[in-house]
């Protein structure tokens, strides 16, 4: 409960300071669809900055395309996705609402979790620091018969979705007794299949026009362009494409907030490989993004993989990089070892040939694929979640602050006169003017310094400086630290310096 508060307290912190708007908002909105605002629409260019250098410029074999949203309808019958991009949906008669039944499902699975956690729970309380986790999940028999009953379960959903078989998985849904969360009856239709992609129509006249679809993922038009890019940039194999767009799915549970959107956007790069060397590609992209995640500060902890058992027809291996947010460890970023599925299903769609000739060994194929796919608002929400903190200063009062990586910060630094007269507005402006080529500036001089500073902590803001009397016989300036509320003086002719070294995406990137 308290994290679901949380939560609550982030969405309205995200509207009130900027971040990011219901979409239509005086119209009451529209499910499932954000806009983000002023400062929102800085993070999330900082974020989008952050992944494409580091693709593009710190990798000379990766370079980047930007394509077009809208493709030749074929391209999505042969990536499989008007025959199979599905979700299975069920409707409770009742409530009259409607759920993706492999979500159902997946609460169940996660309950068991919790049960177990429960039983562990109890346990440490009783035995205090001699309880031992391990040895109690491998004998206590509830633990046991818990897992059992989990590991049963998630063999018969894994296979109904491997089919998939619709029946079986509502069969599954009645005999784990699983409700509606809000009718709290069991009064299922049965379950059908639900393409996620949205269609219109191109052409003017009505009889002319024919079926598309918007893109539901930008690796498509890599995978399209691949032999352009390979034969215009005269890339040698294993090079990679990224690129960065919006994407659509009719998501039919569109909950937590951005997490799951109807139009959103991906950044995704596909590396290409020569078959029989993927395995070792996928097992680089996994901990080099993994690495770049990390880079941010949020803690090891806060990550982990999960490791795909039961994997797509045409992938041998993939694994996703999970990130712990208010709603427990979720999917932020999948890698994929995608073989060579994708490209030979364009090159018989199409009829073109997209062989590689290989210099080396003399050999025309098609090459492998790993693929990277990060969603840059499902990026966004866990650094908002993990930045938001509410903290008891020692004058009793409590401050709001983001605590973001000082290089995403929408703002870098706000300069503050202390004062709205005595020329002391003018030299802040002063400032501002010499520093605005490098460093996000933003200036303040309404209410007292104490309600500026918590107006900056609120945006994230790592610095702020304010400009007194002294300033004007010395050049210097008090230096406000977010995170420690520490003062210092400095010169303003170190100020650049200062700012650039704590805030810019150089050195992040330094890091990886
Ligand atoms: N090309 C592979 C692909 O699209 P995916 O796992 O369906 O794979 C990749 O999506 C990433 O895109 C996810 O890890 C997630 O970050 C983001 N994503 C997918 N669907 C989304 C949605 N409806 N709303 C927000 N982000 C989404």
């Amino acid at each position: 409960m308290a994290q679901e508060d949380n939560f609550k307290k982030i969405v309205s912190h995200c509207k009130e300071y900027g971040f990011v708007f219901p979409s239509s908002d005086i119209y009451d909105g529209l499910a499932a669809v954000y806009d983000y605002g002023q400062n929102g629409v800085e993070l999330k260019n900082n974020i989008k900055e952050y992944w494409w250098k580091s693709m593009v410029l710190l990798n000379e074999n990766i370079v980047g395309i930007d394509s077009a949203i809208f493709m030749h309808p074929t391209i999505w019958k042969a990536s499989g996705h008007v025959d199979a991009f599905n979700d299975p949906l069920i409707d409770n008669r009742d409530s009259k609402k409607r759920y993706r039944a492999d979500v159902l499902i997946e609460e169940q699975l996660a309950k068991y979790d919790e049960k177990m956690q429960k039983e562990v729970d109890k346990a440490r309380k009783r035995f205090g620091d001699q309880f031992d986790e391990a040895m109690f999940r491998q004998t206590n028999p509830r633990v046991l018969e818990y897992k059992q009953k989990q590991d049963a379960l998630h063999e018969r959903f894994a296979q109904a979705m491997q089919q998939p078989d619709l029946q079986e998985l509502k069969q599954i849904i009645l005999d784990e007794g699983i409700v509606d969360p809000i009718s709290g009856t069991k009064n299922w239709t049965d379950v059908r299949q639900f393409n996620l992609m949205f269609s219109t129509e191109i052409g003017a006249a009505a009889e002319a026009a024919s079926k598309i679809y918007l893109r539901p993922e930008t690796a498509q038009g890599i995978f399209v362009n691949y032999l352009n890019v390979q034969k215009t940039g005269r890339m040698k194999l294993p090079f990679g494409i990224a690129q960065i767009g919006k994407a659509f799915r009719n998501e039919i549970v569109a909950r937590q907030f951005i997490f799951r959107m109807r139009e959103f956007e991906q950044m995704e790069m596909q590396f290409f490989v020569q078959p029989g060397t993927e395995l070792e590609w996928f097992a680089h992209w996994k901990e080099t993004r993994m690495k770049w995640h990390q880079a941010l500060g949020f803690g090891a902890e806060n990550y982990r993989f999960h490791d795909h058992e039961k994997l797509a027809h045409y992938a041998n291996a993939a694994a996703d990089i999970e990130f712990r947010m208010p709603f427990g460890f979720k999917e932020v970023e999948g890698i994929h070892s995608r073989t060579n599925f994708d490209l030979s299903q364009h090159e018989k769609f199409s009829g073109k040939s997209i062989k590689y000739f290989d210099p080396q060994t003399n050999e025309s194929y098609v090459p492998y694929v790993i693929e990277t796919s990060i969603g840059v608002d499902r990026m966004f929400l866990s650094i908002i979640c993990h930045a938001y903190r509410e903290e008891q200063l020692e004058n009793g009062e409590t401050r709001v602050l983001l605590q973001l990586p000082p290089a995403l910060a929408p703002v870098k630094l706000a300069v503050l006169p202390l004062v709205k007269k005595d020329g002391l507005p003018e030299k802040a402006r002063e400032i501002i003017s010499q520093l605005r080529f490098q460093v996000n500036c933003q200036y303040d001089e309404k209410d007292t310094i104490g309600k500026r500073y918590r107006r900056q902590d609120a945006i994230g803001t790592p610095y702020c400086i304010t400009v007194d009397y002294d300033t004007l016989k010395d050049e210097s300036v008090t230096l406000r630290n977010r995170d420690t509320m520490e003062q210092t003086r400095v010169p303003i002719a170190q100020l650049q310096e200062i700012i650039q070294e704590k805030t810019s995406i150089t050195n992040l990137l330094k890091q990886l």
